[in-house]
């Protein structure tokens, strides 16, 4: 049978076919087995694409001549469904699903409205099943406004005024214009066409290409379909403010936002110096003009986001559902609540198929592309708000229910009949994993598989903090006799044991461990404590190790690095409890660039990134397919890394020699640096990515925000050194290893330093 699909025949339609220079291989070779997802599209309404997801985090969409030839190639394709993420299984019938189908039988909702998920994630959901898409620029993800203030110096998150009312179309939020679309739609005349509030829409592929005309590939694709100039530079996107202005009085500006907004500060920089033109004002149009809320881009999509995941957005966001994926999209609800759009807008208003006469269907096509497309309708019936954010609470932290602050934060020290120091803490304590547990590694590589109880309800009381979530027995049972968990290979003398020596995998069965003398890593099982696998590849002694904290599309790898300069990475398979995944067992990428051992690295499971960092210097960011993408340039004077933590959305914090830390963004931009005295062993992120916790030989637990550094809370000093941490899955508890061989049990609530509950207490 084939082993990899070869479509030199189809057609890959883009929007402009002038750009298509741009786009690498018209005819390309996708791997079957590197399919991880498999979605039906809408190419100008009809039902006749498909959007296929490979494993390195890439994607093609495919035009076909009519529907049933979509239905023959995904029979043709592997069985994956629409992929891992959205709790559906992963069949044939479920890439064909209709977008209505897919989002009923996702838990998706649910997950959200238990705040499983962020408001950004749902939303992407959302517009991934309606057929939106980052290869179409006719159905590009649709985003909220949710800010109406972009003019004062400080931005109030607690005030109400400050947010946009999500309830309804922007078209309809000032009352005046809002008048007046209503009156068109009351006095409509034209009899060939349905009537209609707007005559433009809120996503069309102008408006995308507007908001990211200082980017490529955008900027190619604006010039190609617009003669090669830019757009005049009075329309063209100049200040946020003004554009929220316009989408106010502007009788033919219903724009909403794109994802971007809430996360890519580069599109509001001009780093490539285009020419954007003069303003009739005189002013230059280079960068965007930011609120005066931010200093720079990176404080608007900060603040923006924040903003989006706020309480009042929480609470309002079903009604924006309902407006552009839900019951008021279409039919007698969009009339009342001014939410009409040019007919040719929505699905099932044109059969292309039926039109015969070449330049009519042309016509047709061209007034589909330039009016914009409405998203697949999801649900015909209001869409559930989030719950409350209430029980997310924690009770007032007055000062007579605790005796003294020890007593709040530690909830339990457990000393180990090992006095060697606790070098590796993973904390895998989802429920429905067989062992939910916490597993200790020491310097001497003796290993705890510590049960962890899923019991600790949220909102503690004083009597619950004396509840134990962890239980030693395990180790205690089980280090005595013949049974002994140790794991006895030697390794190098000359290794430094780190943390970065081991990694547990996601369902606490095995642990790695590097540093052998013959250039291997090694897999043993956490029950046994036997050796399962020995993995050879290095040139020299294997230095540290990583795994991708997720699951990528079902994948998880595992990267080693090496003294030898370069980082292998590897197919973890779970099935088979075995690393690689062709008999060969060679690794699927190699990753070079280094010209020195590797001493820490960590992996961006989201975005399929690699960021590693050399004894000297200096830490690289790789993809997952092997490709170099950048360096991070670390200040002056620090040069040697030596911890990384990188965050979900590629946000990147690295703990050089001599206590310095920095932020980078996902695009090598030093974002915030700090320096404390250098006794930090262990960092971690918050599972956003807004705080960061790190621990040392001085015993300390210290809280940080991110993206300044400023320090947020200290816990009470430990009498021993702290050299590992890891967080429960529930962000709640922390757990520390301690150079005297403890592990101790922090409470952690990190919404206790976020601003929506500074005022609560
Ligand atoms: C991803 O994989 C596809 C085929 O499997 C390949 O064509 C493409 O070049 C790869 N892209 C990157 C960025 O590695
Ligand atoms: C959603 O579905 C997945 C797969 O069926 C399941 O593992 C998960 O627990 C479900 N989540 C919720 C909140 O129901
Ligand atoms: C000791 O380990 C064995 C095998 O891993 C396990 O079956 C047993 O339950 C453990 N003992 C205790 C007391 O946990
Ligand atoms: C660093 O440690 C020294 C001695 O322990 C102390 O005097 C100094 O204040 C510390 N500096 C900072 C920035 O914490
Ligand atoms: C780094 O800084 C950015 C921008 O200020 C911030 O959004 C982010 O949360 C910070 N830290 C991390 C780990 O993401």
């Amino acid at each position: 049978m084939w082993d990899s699909l070869i479509y030199s025949w189809i057609t890959i339609e883009l929007t402009c076919t002038s750009v298509l220079a741009y786009t690498e291989g018209l005819h390309g070779k996708w791997m079957f087995s590197e399919i991880r997802a498999v979605f039906s599209r809408r190419y100008l309404l009809q039902n006749t694409a498909m959007e296929v997801f490979m494993a390195n985090r890439t994607s093609v969409m495919f035009n076909f001549p009519d529907q049933a030839t979509v239905k023959k190639v995904v029979y043709s394709l592997p069985r994956v469904g629409v992929g891992t993420s959205y709790g559906l299984p992963q069949a044939r019938r479920i890439s064909l699903a209709t977008p209505r189908q897919l989002f009923k039988s996702s838990n998706m909702t649910q997950r959200w409205q238990r705040r499983e998920i962020s408001n950004f994630e749902y939303l992407m959901f959302l517009n991934t099943i309606a057929g939106r898409t980052y290869n179409d620029l006719n159905q590009y993800p649709v985003f909220p406004w949710v800010l109406t203030n972009y003019d004062s110096e400080e931005l109030d998150l607690t005030l109400p005024g400050n947010f946009r009312d999500l309830s309804k179309p922007v078209g309809a939020l000032n009352p005046k214009r809002a008048a007046f679309y209503a009156e068109r739609y009351e006095t409509w005349e034209d009899d060939q066409t349905p009537p209609c509030h707007y005559n433009s829409h809120y996503s069309t592929a102008a408006s995308t290409l507007h908001w990211l005309v200082r980017i490529e590939p955008f900027t190619t694709f604006l010039l190609s379909a617009n003669n090669n100039k830019f757009d005049h530079p009075d329309r063209t996107f100049s200040a946020i403010a003004r554009s929220w202005r316009n989408c106010q009085r502007d009788t033919s500006d219903v724009k909403e936002l794109i994802p971007e907004f809430y996360y890519l500060p580069e599109m509001f920089v001009n780093s490539n110096g285009y020419h954007l033109g003069m303003r009739e004002d005189r002013t230059m149009v280079c960068d965007v003009d930011l609120p005066a809320w931010a200093k720079k881009p990176e404080d608007l999509v900060r603040i923006n986001r924040m903003a989006l995941e706020s309480e009042f957005v929480s609470c309002q966001l079903h009604q924006w559902i309902d407006l552009i994926f839900g019951y008021k999209q279409r039919g007698p609800e969009a009339v009342r609540a001014l939410n009409v759009f040019h007919y040719l807008t929505y699905e099932g208003s044109v059969k292309l198929d039926s039109i015969t006469d070449p330049p009519l269907r042309e016509a047709t096509e061209a007034q589909i592309q330039s009016f914009g497309q409405t998203p697949s309708q999801l649900l015909i019936e209001p869409h559930p708000p989030r719950s409350s954010a209430m029980h997310l609470c924690f009770l007032p932290q007055s000062p007579l229910m605790f005796k003294d602050q020890m007593q709040q934060d530690v909830i339990m020290v457990l000393k180990f009949p090992s006095n060697s120091p606790v070098t590796h803490v993973a904390a895998n304590t989802l429920p429905h994993l067989t062992i939910p547990a916490v597993v200790t590694v020491t310097c001497s590589r003796v290993f705890a598989v510590n049960r962890w109880h899923n019991t600790v309800a949220p909102g503690y009381s004083l009597e619950q903090a004396h509840h134990l979530p962890i239980e030693m027995d395990s180790l205690v049972a089980n280090n005595t006799g013949s049974n002994k968990r140790q794991i006895t290979d030697l390794v190098d003398q000359s290794i430094q044991i780190t943390t970065h020596c081991f990694v547990v995998t996601a369902d606490n069965r095995y642990i790695l461990v590097c540093g052998f003398w013959d250039k291997s890593f090694r897999v043993y099982s956490s029950e046994t404590g036997k050796l399962t696998q020995i993995v050879f590849g290095h040139w020299d002694v294997v230095t540290c190790l990583a795994r991708s904290e997720s699951y990528i599309g079902g994948d998880c790898y595992i990267v080693s690095g090496s003294r030898d300069a370069t980082l292998l990475l590897w197919y973890w398979s779970g099935r088979h409890h075995i690393i690689g995944d062709n008999p060969n067992n060679t690794p699927r990428a190699v990753l070079t660039g280094h010209d020195q051992e590797v001493v820490c690295v960590s992996v961006c499971a989201e975005l399929g990134l690699v960021i590693s960092g050399a004894k000297e210097g200096p830490c690289l960011v790789h993809t997952i397919t092997g490709d170099l993408l950048r360096a991070l340039e670390g200040p002056e004077h620090y040069r040697c890394p030596r911890l990384i933590s990188v965050s979900s959305e590629g946000h990147c914090i690295i703990k050089y020699e001599r206590g310095c830390f920095c932020n980078f963004s996902i695009n090598g931009k030093l974002l915030a640096q700090m320096e404390v005295n250098d006794s930090t062993r262990a960092i971690l992120l918050s599972s956003d990515g807004h705080n960061l916790v790190t621990g040392g030989d001085n015993g300390v637990v210290e809280v940080w925000q991110a993206c300044d550094f400023k320090q947020l809370y200290v816990y009470p000093g430990c009498d021993a050194g702290i050299r590992a941490m890891d967080l429960s899955h529930d962000q709640r508890t922390l757990i520390t290893g301690m150079a005297s061989g403890s592990i101790v049990a922090f409470n952690i609530d990190f919404n206790r330093w976020h601003y929506e509950h500074q005022n609560r207490y």
